[in-house]
């Protein structure tokens, strides 16, 4: 996607060393556009857990590159101590966020492959080819789930005639949630695109406001009409017919269709029930749990620090600063993600198609996974 005018991707390696990954430092957005250098293990879990990358997508292709990292700075000189270090590293990875599943489906995609080389200098060099695959895989399957999620979109402007197709959406589940292209925003791109007239109501999310923040800006960046809203105006927008479509994405879904996301989605979902707006939850196939069938007992459940409930970043005097919110000892909760039934969810959208949210819809785009 374009940042003024200039495509970037939301990670690669470092044109002149590419033993650095460069990333786009998220929590700067919208008012700063920051790119830094990831040099060691250590800078990579960081940036995961602090939230310099974030989104599902993003934290897999983060992680897949974490581990080539890992393996160009173990030690050289024993296979034992460098397996060591790896699967060390891969365990520091796995720990920084639980609820994305991208996550540890990366790293130990790293590990499989890299387990069918037999020499250490074999081993770094199936890292960094995995680290690349993975991300440019999850950026072919957002293109691929932009075209696939088109169709929803085309259909209802034909029935609005001139009017816009409007669309709520919450969180960022946009190109910087993924690598390009985003997973819920994708077909919203291939409308604007294809001139098809939509205008997005984007959901704050509070409490970090990945929409305020970064999906205003990045559908800005590409000029698509678009209101941000308070997290609690979507029912309201919903009764008046306001809303023809949500579209969100998701950090880990069950092959059963219980939908894990951030926190908010769900109460977004039993309104669009209640007043028949369709619910489409959209996902690359890596960031369906297949082990899981129960989402609401099973998906993990990541709980961040209060003080992102308790204070609100904003930009006063051309610098960004922190505003306390609460009282100062008031306490508060951070439950950053809820989990949506497949009940609710009128569809998912993936890279190979539009699928029911449940079992047999599921497998019925991904055979290969019936045990
Ligand atoms: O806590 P975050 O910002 O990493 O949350 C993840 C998300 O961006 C959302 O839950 C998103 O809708 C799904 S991830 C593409």
């Amino acid at each position: 996607m374009n940042v003024n005018g200039k495509h970037y991707r939301t990670i690669w390696l470092k044109q002149d060393d590419d033993s650095v990954v460069q990333i786009i430092d998220q929590r700067h957005l919208p008012h700063e556009f920051v790119i830094e250098d990831l040099e060691t293990i250590e800078d990579v879990a960081a940036a995961i857990k602090d939230m310099h990358v974030r989104g599902a997508g993003l934290i897999g292709a983060t992680a897949g590159y974490g581990m080539y990292i890992a393996s160009l700075r173990a030690p050289k000189d024993d296979l034992t101590a460098f397996s060591a270090f790896m699967e060390e590293s891969g365990k520091i990875l796995k720990a920084t966020r639980p609820t994305a599943v991208n996550l540890a489906w990366a790293v130990d995609r790293q590990h499989d492959a890299m387990a069918a080389g037999e020499m250490i200098k074999e081993k770094v060099s199936i890292a960094k080819k995995t680290a690349i695959d993975i991300a440019n895989e999850d950026a072919e399957s957002c293109r691929m789930i932009g075209e696939h999620g088109l169709s929803l979109i085309e259909k209802i402007s034909q029935e609005k005639g001139d009017e816009p197709v409007n669309i709520l959406t919450h969180c960022n589940a946009g190109w910087l949630a993924f690598v390009d292209h985003g997973s819920a925003t994708a077909p919203i791109y291939a409308a604007h695109d294809k001139e098809i007239n939509v205008h997005v109501w984007v959901d704050e999310t509070r409490p970090r406001n990945q929409g305020a923040r970064i999906t205003a800006w990045e559908l800005g960046q590409h000029g698509v009409p678009h209101t941000v809203i308070p997290d609690n105006v979507g029912g309201h927008l919903m009764q008046h017919g306001m809303v023809d479509i949500m579209i969100t994405g998701t950090d880990r879904t069950t092959f059963t269709g219980d939908v894990g996301n951030k926190i908010g989605t769900y109460l977004k979902a039993l309104a669009a029930k209640d007043n028949g707006v369709p619910f489409y939850v959209a996902l690359p196939s890596s960031s369906f749990d297949w082990k899981i069938r129960d989402g609401v007992k099973e998906i993990p459940i990541e709980q961040r620090d209060a003080t992102e409930v308790k204070y609100i970043k904003g930009l006063y005097n051309g610098k960004v600063i922190p505003v306390l919110l609460t009282p100062i000892d008031s306490p508060a909760a951070n439950f950053a993600f809820d989990v949506t039934p497949s009940r609710l969810v009128t569809g998912l959208i993936t890279e190979r198609g539009i699928c029911p949210a449940n079992e047999k819809g599921v497998l019925s785009l991904f055979p290969e996974k019936k045990v």
